[in-house]
């Protein structure tokens, strides 16, 4: 799918996206063959409230059809709540199998509109024209081919631009989460990895199973060592401005499957658990995001990958753990893998990347879907600066995000009587997993400015959004550019 800037001439459309507002009046104009119609089904007090309508009209020997999208005052609305009316008008579109759409934001918006809101809007006709068939015997694609963005302004180009790139990155995204296990292997996201490197000139390591010893990672190792399936650390590498010494490190959770180990999950959570790499696939969609945009920072990745499975070799509870950051960890529950691998990508990132600043994202607990929903990840930080970050990336995105406290009256609940920390607070009944996980984090952080991205509650839907079909949602790669743009 292409977006086009404002074509006047020679754009042959099948199908447009009409937004009106009803606060203003019917301001917008129709076509004089459906204004009888557009008249008929707007402004009835008594309609059944739908904010999708489609009528197709024979026009100068085509069939065009209209998609309105009633939109009440739409200075009074958010961006996130624009961005899903866009996302249904693309869905119903889809649906309809059009596949070249003007775009009339120029019914509601005028020049100044903010362009960050345009972005998210046109972000919105790529997500939602997302498929994933790889697997599908008779699969039929069905994509939309061009929009043409019915608006004049001198930016656009530069605006398209970008939500291509945010898209592209989310999509990444999608596409390495929604891979079964059996293909999308530590091995895989790695080559993955590599591969994107190559084609946006970033600098990619790779370390394998030996070389990961080399860095006493034994925590990482540790939730490794019951695959067949060797892990992987992936590092990727952007220098956007070689001026400065200072880099942020994104760090992702890597669990190309999560069994839970010897704490076996319930039948009922294994079948999505491929998509426990989702943190580490944001990562890497957002690393394609920003080299695309050639932001001026120094953005460093590192993703600790692999399985957590069950064999004769695989770690057990009750195991202690020398962590590579000297610190010794009692595993209560082999499920809290997450919080192990991530707890050794940390101290990789702070000793040998030299990381100035953390922000970790992770599939990390069921508990943040009882904390904040299926909508809202949670976010968790010991920096100020960070957590205006956050907000301010969450503002500008269409994804939500809210913070959570770092609350250290509940740390007592991961104190071991073996070793220095213990993995889970089982049978301490204070709740809070969501918090405990992050506490459990920041014990490794070394005092550097951190923040930790929970998305175990959005990284998957399974049933489906306006923005994203069933299945991964790429939820984080718009958060974590926005908060690298904005950094300072
Ligand atoms: N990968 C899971 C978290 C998860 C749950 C992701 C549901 C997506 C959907 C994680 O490794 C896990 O099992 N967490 C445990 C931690 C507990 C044992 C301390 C949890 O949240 O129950
Ligand atoms: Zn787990
Ligand atoms: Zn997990």
């Amino acid at each position: 799918m292409k977006i086009l800037d404002n074509v006047k001439d020679g754009f042959t459309e099948d199908g447009v996206i009409m937004p009106f507002s009803t606060a203003k009046g019917l301001t917008v104009q129709v076509p004089s063959e459906i204004e009888s119609y557009f008249k008929h089904v707007t402004g009835r007090e008594d309609d059944e409230k739908s904010d999708i309508r489609t009528i197709s009209v024979l026009q100068h020997d085509r069939v065009i059809t209209y998609v309105f999208i009633e939109l009440e005052d739409v200075s009074a609305l958010t961006k996130r709540e624009l961005f899903l009316s866009l996302a249904k008008a693309f869905t119903a579109c889809k649906k309809q199998g059009l596949k070249n759409i003007s775009l009339r934001l120029d019914n509601v918006f005028t020049e100044t509109v903010d362009a960050d809101l345009l972005v998210q809007l046109l972000e919105a006709a790529f997500l939602a024209d997302y498929e994933f068939k790889k697997y599908k015997s008779n699969a039929t694609e069905s994509r939309i081919e061009s929009v043409n963005l019915v608006f004049d302004r001198a930016d656009l180009e530069g605006l398209i631009e970008e939500a291509e790139a945010l898209a592209a990155g989310t999509m990444v995204a999608r596409d390495l989460v929604n891979e079964p296990s059996m293909y999308m292997t530590p091995e895989q996201l790695a080559k993955d990895a590599l591969s994107l490197g190559e084609q946006y000139q970033l600098e990619v390591e790779i370390l394998d199973e030996k070389q990961i010893e080399r860095f006493h990672m034994n925590a990482f190792l540790a939730v490794a060592r019951g695959s067949i399936n060797k892990p992987r650390l992936i590092v990727m590498r952007y220098r956007g401005n070689t001026a400065s010494e200072e880099n942020i490190c994104l760090v992702g959770k890597g669990i190309t499957f999560d069994s839970g180990g010897y704490s076996l999950k319930p039948t009922a959570s294994l079948p999505t658990m491929h998509a426990d790499m989702a943190g580490a696939a944001a990562v890497i969609g957002a690393m394609e995001t920003i080299a695309r945009l050639k932001l001026k920072k120094n953005v460093i990745a590192v993703i600790p990958a692999c399985e957590n499975r069950i064999s004769e070799d695989a770690y057990l509870p009750g195991h202690v753990l020398t962590s590579m950051s000297g610190k010794t960890i009692e595993v209560i529950s082999t499920d809290a893998e997450g919080r192990l691998v991530l707890a050794d990508a940390i101290t990789y990132a702070l000793r040998e990347e030299g990381a100035d600043a953390i922000i970790d994202i992770a599939t990390l607990t069921g508990g943040a879907r009882h904390a904040l929903g299926d909508k809202t990840a949670a976010y968790l930080t010991n920096d100020e600066t960070l957590s205006d970050l956050a907000k301010e990336a969450s503002s500008i995105s269409s994804e939500k995000a809210w913070q959570l406290p770092l609350d250290q009256e509940l740390k007592p609940a991961i104190k071991s009587i073996v070793a220095d920390v213990k993995n889970s607070a089982l049978g301490a009944n204070v709740g809070g997993s969501t918090i405990l996980g992050a506490l459990f984090l920041e014990a490794f952080v070394e005092n550097k400015p951190w923040l930790h991205l929970d998305i175990a509650s959005v990284a998957w839907s399974s049933t489906g959004l306006p923005y994203s079909p069933k299945g991964a949602t790429g939820f984080g790669v718009n958060l974590l550019y926005q908060m690298i743009k904005h950094a300072n």
